[in-house]
C-alpha cells in the first residue's frame, strides 16, 4: 500500500506555451526538453484506510495549496475509489519558482501511486496520467532529451537521445526564490485568449521542432542553441504581448543574459533558456560548466547557482 519515487525536473529547449484540450490539458504545440539529474522531488505515497482525507507533507511542512491537484492525479492513477494517502515530498530546489517543480512532482507522484496501488502502468498511460495533472510532467517520465508530441490523441512522450548519449551540462541562476506571480496554467489561457502573436507561435513550433529534433540526432550544438533561444525569446513575446502582460524577467533575468552572450562572445559553448519565472538556464558543454557557473555567480543580482548533467526518467526508489 506504499510507493516510493523519484523524479527529475525538466527544462524545455522548445517550450509548451498553451492548449488545445483544457479538460484534458493537451498541449497546443509539442515541446523538447532535457531531463536534469541532481535536481530531484522523492515522493512517497501511503495508502490508510483510517484517513478521512489525504494528506500532504512537503519538505517537512503541512502543504494545503498543492493537495487539491495531488489528490486528483492520485484519484486518477488508483482509482476514484482509493484509500485516503499521506503524501510526503521531498525536493531539493526552489518550489513554484519556474524551476519545473511541478514536472518532478507529478512525474514521482504518478510512479508512486501507481506502486503504492499495486498497479503496473505502463510509461504510455503514466504520461496521459502525468501530463494530465501538469503538461511538462509527462516529459520528465523518460531521461535525457525527450520530445512531448502534440499529434497524438492523447499525450505521449518518447526519448530523441539518452543523457549518456549527449551529456550536456545545465547551471541554473537563481535570480528570486519567492513564487512567481501568474502560474502557467492561468498564464497559458491568457495568452492563447489575448496575445496577437499566439497563432504564429503555433503555426512556427513544427519548424523549431523539426529544426531542434535534427541538431539533437546530428549532437549539433550551435544549431540546438539558436533554435533554443529563439524558440525561448518567442514565447516571452507571447507573453509580453499579452493583456495583461505577462513579463517574468526581473533585472538580474536580463543581466543573466548579457553574460552567457559575453560567453558566447568569447567562444564558449553556451545558450541560454527561461521559463515562467525569472531563473536562467544556462546549457552548455561540460567542459564550460565551471566557466559558466562562475560567470554567472558573479553576475549581479543572483542569489545561488546549481549546476546539473543530463539525468533518467522517474523510477521506483526502495522504501526507506
Ligand atoms: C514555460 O507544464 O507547468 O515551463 O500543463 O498547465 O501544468 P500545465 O503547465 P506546465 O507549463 C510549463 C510551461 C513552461 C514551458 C515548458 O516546460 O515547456
Amino acid at each position: 500500500m506504499q510507493g516510493t519515487a523519484i523524479a527529475q525536473p525538466n527544462i524545455a529547449l522548445i517550450k509548451y506555451w498553451g492548449k488545445r484540450d483544457i479538460e484534458r490539458n493537451l498541449p497546443a504545440v509539442g515541446s523538447i526538453s532535457i531531463t536534469l539529474r541532481e535536481l530531484f522531488t522523492r515522493m512517497r505515497v501511503e495508502f490508510d484506510e483510517a484517513l478521512d482525507g489525504d494528506v500532504l507533507v512537503v519538505n517537512d511542512e503541512p502543504d494545503q495549496a498543492m493537495l487539491p491537484r495531488l489528490s486528483a492525479c492520485l484519484d486518477r492513477v488508483a482509482g476514484m475509489d482509493r484509500p485516503r494517502a499521506h503524501i510526503t515530498s521531498h525536493c531539493n530546489f526552489p518550489i513554484a519558482a519556474g524551476l519545473a517543480s511541478s514536472a518532478s512532482s507529478f512525474a514521482a507522484l504518478t510512479v508512486a501511486g501507481a506502486a503504492a496501488a499495486g498497479k503496473s502502468i505502463g510509461v504510455d498511460r503514466l504520461a496521459s496520467l502525468a501530463g494530465g495533472a501538469s503538461g511538462s510532467a509527462a516529459r520528465s517520465l523518460l531521461g535525457g532529451f525527450v520530445e512531448l508530441s502534440n499529434t497524438a490523441q492523447d499525450i505521449e512522450v518518447r526519448s530523441l537521445c539518452a543523457a549518456e548519449d549527449w551529456p550536456l551540462s545545465v547551471v541554473v541562476a537563481i535570480t528570486e526564490t519567492g513564487p512567481k506571480p501568474v502560474g502557467s496554467t492561468e498564464a497559458m489561457e491568457i495568452s492563447r485568449k489575448t496575445s496577437p502573436f499566439f497563432g504564429r507561435w503555433v503555426e512556427q513550433q513544427v519548424r523549431d521542432l523539426d529544426a531542434a529534433r535534427a541538431a539533437v540526432a546530428e549532437r549539433d550544438f550551435v544549431s540546438l542553441a539558436a533554435v533554443a533561444e529563439h524558440n525561448c525569446l518567442k514565447m516571452h513575446s507571447v507573453m509580453w504581448a499579452s493583456r495583461p502582460p505577462m513579463v517574468y524577467w526581473n533585472a538580474a533575468t536580463m543581466r543573466c543574459l548579457q553574460t552567457v552572450r559575453g560567453l558566447q562572445d568569447d567562444g564558449v559553448d553556451v545558450f541560454f533558456t527561461i521559463d515562467a519565472g525569472p531563473q536562467v538556464k544556462a546549457v552548455c558543454t561540460p567542459r564550460y560548466a565551471g566557466d559558466v557557473a562562475a560567470a554567472l555567480r558573479e553576475t549581479p543580482g543572483v542569489i545561488d547557482v546549481m549546476t546539473s548533467g543530463l539525468g533518467d526518467g522517474a523510477r521506483l526508489e526502495p522504501d526507506l
